[in-house]
């Protein structure tokens, strides 16, 4: 085991930290080459990406794609996507175009706020705190202004503020729990640096401006941070159509039976934890990847997500069925905390392009835009498990990856895809097909 620590590691240069860690590779000319060859063409734009982050070594590509047809409240849009997995940008278009000839995506936003909380302890008579809440709210108010001004001015701002009084919980502690609303950005560094600001008065207004020394000081603040669960800031999405449009979907199946199918299956991953994460990993496997194309935070879409999932107190699936005579309804709800400006949404290059390509929608339209892709992929997945399961579709698009592996030519990559269109494919298989068809 290596047991050298490596002192001042980020003051370093580039160059300097590539070699520390190509010294630690046995192919260590490979890494460091393979790096520069993922380097952006135009210097300060390579500067700009690796700005992002910190101790970049280099670039680590990932494909950057879209889904057509996309009709979402009846307009169309182009949705793009960014993620590694093969068959979910396929499988995302081809559920946006099967929903297309239906009416498309019927989505809107519920509500847009989020919440942020200061979490302190109360060292003196609960009561004093608690008759002096309403001027306290006033004070933060009034002298966290300058914070919120800017925001205002674009339609946000504090929404409201909540004294929660947890003692009973945990020995002296209170939260105030306040309400943002952050117009067409996710917030987050606006409502931290507003919380962090309203700490320090709410700290001043009982201990008094002098002392940070707590003893005989009401206030010990713990921390103040955003929350990124979003309850309040969901969109519904549904699609919906007769049996009758599901019909020759697959094999003989007739539409009602695919109908119901399909619910009993999203209707398991209500009941069945194990299964509604997978179900719900199905949902985010079109979400993230356009909060990812669109530059902005799928661990906080993810992390809210999930919660909601669980909020009556048994994590299930995020979407449901409906089934109501003939008509069949999949829908979804979802917290979606996302911006369109803010963030690297306009300094990420590839990501600026990605707002244009969808027309620069407004903020509800963007957080809509991303419900539909999650329900499209949901429908897709669910799709393929009750009918032909996922692993033919996506053992064909994986067959690219391993031509790719095997650093196939084009000639060799159009045999194979032409001799594996109805055979399973797997690594092995590929292999000896392409060393048979090299030695000959
Ligand atoms: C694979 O990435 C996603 C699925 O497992 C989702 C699901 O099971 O619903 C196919």
């Amino acid at each position: 085991m290596n047991t050298k620590f490596i002192a001042g590691f980020s003051k370093l240069s580039k160059e300097e930290k590539i070699r520390i860690v190509s010294d630690e590779l046995l192919d260590s000319t490979g890494f460091s080459s393979d790096l520069k060859s993922l380097n952006h063409v135009l210097p300060e734009k390579q500067l700009l990406l690796e700005q992002f982050s910190e101790n970049t070594l280099g670039n680590f590509p990932l494909p950057f794609g879209v889904a057509p047809n996309f009709l979402i409240n009846k307009r169309n849009y182009i949705v793009p996507m960014v993620t590694e997995e093969s068959s979910v940008v396929a499988s995302a278009s081809a559920a946006a175009r099967f929903w297309a000839e239906k009416g498309g995506f019927h989505a809107k936003v519920k509500d847009c706020l989020k919440t942020g909380q200061i979490h302190f302890c109360w060292h003196g008579n609960s009561k004093i705190l608690i008759d002096s809440k309403k001027d306290l709210f006033k004070y933060l108010l009034k002298n966290g202004l300058t914070l919120t001004q800017r925001m205002i001015e674009r339609g946000g701002g504090v929404r409201g503020i909540e004294l929660i009084d947890m003692s009973d919980k945990l020995e002296n502690y209170f939260q105030l729990k306040i309400g943002f609303a952050t117009a067409d950005s996710m917030g987050a560094n606006f409502m931290n640096s507003v919380l962090e600001d309203m700490a320090s008065l709410l700290k001043e207004y009982y201990n008094g401006s002098e002392s940070n020394d707590s003893t005989n000081n009401p206030v010990e603040i713990i921390m103040a941070i955003l929350s990124n669960y979003t309850p309040d800031c969901v969109v519904e999405c549904y699609v919906e159509t007769r049996f009758s449009s599901f019909d020759g979907i697959y094999e003989d199946m007739t539409g009602e039976e695919f109908a119901r199918k399909f619910k009993k299956a999203v209707d398991i991953a209500h009941l069945d934890p194990y299964r509604a994460v997978t179900h719900n990993k199905g949902i985010f496997n079109g979400i993230d990847a356009v909060v990812m194309a669109t530059a902005n935070d799928f661990r906080a879409v993810e992390a809210a997500g999930h919660a909601y999932a669980a909020r009556s107190g048994q994590y299930c699936s995020l979407s449901k069925v409906n089934i109501s005579e003939d008509l069949f309804k999949l829908s979804l709800e979802i917290p979606i905390a996302v911006g369109t400006v803010g963030g690297l949404t306009s300094l990420h290059p590839i990501a600026k392009w990605s707002f244009e390509i969808l027309k620069r929608p407004a903020i509800h339209e963007l957080m809509m835009i991303i419900a539909a892709t999650g329900l499209a992929s949901n429908f897709a997945a669910i799709k393929s498990l009750i009918t032909r399961g996922i692993q033919e579709g996506h053992m064909k698009m994986h067959l690219g990856n391993i031509l790719t592996t095997l650093v196939c030519t084009e000639s060799e990559r159009h045999s194979a895809i032409e001799y594996f269109s109805n055979k399973k494919v797997s690594f092995h298989e590929v292999e000896k097909f392409i060393k048979k068809k090299r030695k000959s």
